[in-house]
């Protein structure tokens, strides 16, 4: 293999491990001795920053009295959220500041609190900090490489806002598209959201945690919280243990392995268990086998929850105990003190054992320790002059323009040339909260005014390259949110006709429409929804553009797949730019102006009817058996589609050997020729197929991948590498098994076969 080139399995060796391992035993046992039973509770205690705030957006001040409850009276050990908005470094300093003043110098003991972030695609909480693409894209990109180095801006950005703990990464698994949270994942497949789930974890903790610029993750939701069986968010998920491990475990599996500090919990139910009070996950999986050290966190008021939403628990009381007796070492009470009041109470009836308290403190303090906030509690000035970089900037706009899948290009349509007429449309074409999505300044992301002026939309990204003269925009449609919103349950986005009138209109003045569809912006439950086709008044703008017979370019700004077949036909290009952060308009122009060959790849599999839901990884029957006719697998594109302004071509699918032995390793060579004319990027996935198993096999599944820079003309062989786990599944008795038999392996159209004798 070129020297330059890393698949994903030496990626793997190579970031799971861990830095140094300091060995804080003594201190923390010291330290447990000394604490009461109060103490120890309020460790274990996380309240929202509302608990300790008074005022509203920017105007919030550390409020003394609410303060000196939380931290000094109830020895809260840990805060998390923003009020309302995101703060700048400053505004954050001088929270922090006084949050670890009162915790170390009025508090007994002068344990420092852990304050907790959402840092999803970048310190999104923090004003200025640098915002990546959604975890989706960064998928799409195929390149953990990039994952990693945006983690790292990540860490260092939080950090320097004086906050040492994020809840990212989410790995959570994309197979189930209506899920409002399926941008927030890695996409459907297990392999491809373990691999960058470790990614994200190095680049968040770094190779030494101590270090003050890195975080302490937080790996969630474990586990299963992504697959409703409705689609709705905090809805019962059925999924038999056998395919827990198959398909939801090994992005934790890896992200554990690669050290992660803490987990926060599941926050649906997996048949009929809600995830909080899971013993078999939450001990048994994650403790015993995955061998987990650090802390558990709950998700928002899960215990709570036990009682109110999923009933498991007469009253409050009752459900703290099953929930810490299940594993929960940390409650995200977040907005009162009932966590402790019935914590100590249950201690002291002996319903909860002290030991069971002691075992989540010694793991919060390890946590404590590890990240060195005993010795640095507060926010470190120095650090401000690392945020916000403009290289930061320009590994954003990198791994936006990395993650542009190209899935139709009739006739090269695209790159268009500088000198094109260009109508621009659509309500995502004008859009900063659609190109960013939840997470963003606020919980959705909705509020324009927080967006940092200077960042394009892809209108004004458009306009940059080509002159104002060329351009003409006509919003079309709108997606809004009703005044007040969100609500907590309600779907909150409207959409709206314009001036779809005046823009086929427009129409006819130009060479070509760039048409922008997609999504506002939405998070957790307010993004649900019960109907996966593109809004219809998109889709009228759609056919009343076609209907001028101009050429189509149509991009999609969206964090899940919106169906598009009424419209597909009627696109020449489509662009599909997933979420791609503050950076994406950029990156979108780049593309369609050619100054960037696109090399993203789908990670999931893009649906072409809302009833037509199916992962790339099903079994072959469902497929094959001529009874479905044409119901057999038709997606509107397949998972690792993208395509490329060259051309490669792939050939010489070599096997080391044709019959290999369990323990052998097999070699398994490629070569990936550039036959176009220009230089490109290219995502290299391999598959196996297992042709006959104990379980029904799935078709294949994606087992390495390498993304590979390709000079035109040139060449290049990689090598990958099987092991015996690559061909092992979940069997009956929900443990890996590995039988003999035959196995394909397919990249790129080639396809190989081999024995396992
Ligand atoms: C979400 C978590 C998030 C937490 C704190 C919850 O509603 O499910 O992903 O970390 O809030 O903001």
């Amino acid at each position: 293999m070129p020297s330059e080139v890393i698949d994903s399995d030496e990626f793997l060796q190579r970031t799971i491990r861990t830095g140094p391992e300091r060995d804080n035993t003594q201190k923390i046992e010291a330290l447990l001795k000394r604490m009461t039973l109060e103490e120890k509770v309020g460790q274990m205690t996380q309240l929202t920053m509302s608990m300790i705030v008074s005022g509203t957006d920017q105007n919030i001040q550390v409020d003394p009295a609410k303060l000196e409850k939380a931290i000094v009276k109830y020895g809260v050990g840990s805060i998390l959220n923003v009020a309302d908005q995101a703060l700048t470094v400053d505004r954050w300093h001088e929270v922090i500041g006084q949050i670890q003043n009162a915790a170390t110098k009025k508090t007994r003991l002068g344990i420092p609190v852990i304050y907790g972030i959402d840092s999803i695609h970048g310190a999104n909480y923090v004003q200025g900090a640098t915002l990546f693409p959604q975890e989706i894209g960064m998928a799409a990109t195929w390149n953990p490489e990039l994952m990693k180095r945006a983690a790292e801006i990540a860490a260092v950005e939080t950090r320097a806002a004086g906050i040492p703990w994020s809840f990212s990464p989410v790995l959570d698994l994309g197979r189930q598209p209506l899920w409002p949270r399926f941008w927030e994942t890695f996409g459907e497949d297990p392999y491809l959201a373990k691999v960058m789930g470790v990614a994200f974890v190095r680049g968040l903790e770094g190779s030494d945690v101590a270090s003050q610029d890195n975080v302490a993750s937080s790996l969630k939701h474990y586990m299963g919280y992504s697959f409703p069986l409705t689609g709705r968010d905090r809805t019962p998920a059925w999924i038999p243990e056998n395919y827990l491990r198959e398909y939801f475990l090994p992005s934790f599996d890896g992200a554990v392995k690669a050290g992660a500090r803490t987990v926060m919990i599941n926050s649906g139910e997996i048949n009929g268990v809600p995830g909080h009070i899971n013993h078999h996950i939450l001990t048994d999986i994650l403790r015993g086998e995955l061998g987990f050290k650090g802390f558990v966190v709950s998700d928002w008021e899960d215990i709570k929850k036990l009682v109110t939403i999923w009933r498991v628990a007469a009253n409050e009381k009752e459900a703290t105990k099953m929930a810490i007796m299940a594993g929960i070492d940390m409650s995200m009470v977040p907005t009162d003190y009932s966590f402790s009041d019935h914590l100590i109470a249950l201690v002291k009836e002996g319903a909860v054992p002290q030991s069971r308290i002691d075992e989540a403190v010694r793991r919060i303090l390890r946590v404590k320790y590890e990240l060195g906030l005993f010795d640095n509690p507060g926010p470190n000035p120095a650090l401000k002059s690392k945020f916000g970089l403009p290289e930061s900037r320009q590994v954003s706009l990198q791994a936006a323009q990395e993650s542009m899948t190209l899935l139709k290009n009739t006739g090269n349509i695209l790159p268009l040339s500088k000198t094109t007429k260009v109508l621009v449309t659509g309500p995502t074409a004008d859009s900063i909260i659609s190109l960013n999505n939840g997470w963003s300044y606020v919980w959705q992301g909705s509020e324009e005014s927080l967006y940092p002026k200077d960042r394009h939309t892809i209108r004004r990204a458009i306009e940059a390259k080509i002159g104002p003269g060329n351009l003409t925009f006509v919003q079309g449609t709108r997606i809004t949110r009703p005044a007040g919103s969100p609500s907590n349950s309600t779907p909150t986005d409207k959409e709206e006709e314009v001036d779809i009138s005046a823009a086929v209109r427009a129409a006819q003045n130009v060479d070509v429409v760039v048409l922008c569809l997609g999504e506002g912006s939405y998070c957790e439950t307010p993004g649900n929804i019960t109907d996966l086709n593109l809004g219809e008044p998109q889709l009228k703008l759609a056919e009343a553009i076609r209907s001028t017979g101009k050429p189509v370019v149509m991009v999609l700004v969206e964090g899940r797949p919106r169906i598009i077949n009424r419209i597909a036909d009627g696109a020449k290009a489509i662009l599909l730019a997933y979420n791609p952060g503050n950076e994406g308009g950029t990156a979108i122009a780049d593309v369609l102006f050619g100054d960037v060959n696109p090399s993203g790849k789908l990670p999931f599999t893009y649906p072409r009817t809302p009833n037509g839901l199916i992962n790339y990884d099903h079994k072959p029957f469902e497929t094959e058996n001529t009874a479905f006719g044409n119901l057999a697998f038709k997606p509107q594109f397949h998972f690792g589609d993208g395509m490329s302004y060259t051309t490669f071509v792939y050939s010489d699918l070599r096997l080391g050997k044709n019959t290999i032995s369990i323990n052998d390793e097999l070699p398994v060579s490629v070569t990936i020729t550039n036959s176009g004319r220009r230089a490109g990027k290219e995502a290299v996935l391999l598959f196996v197929s297992d042709l006959v198993a104990s379980i029904s096999p799935p078709n294949r599944r994606l087992r390495r991948f390498a993304k590979v820079n390709i000079e035109p003309g040139q060449s290049r062989t990689l090598t990958f590498k099987l092991r015996r786990d690559d061909l092992s599944f979940i069997g009956a008795d929900n443990k890996p098994v590995v039988e003999p038999g035959e196995f394909d392996v397919t990249i790129g159209g080639l396809t190989q076969r081999f024995t396992l004798k």
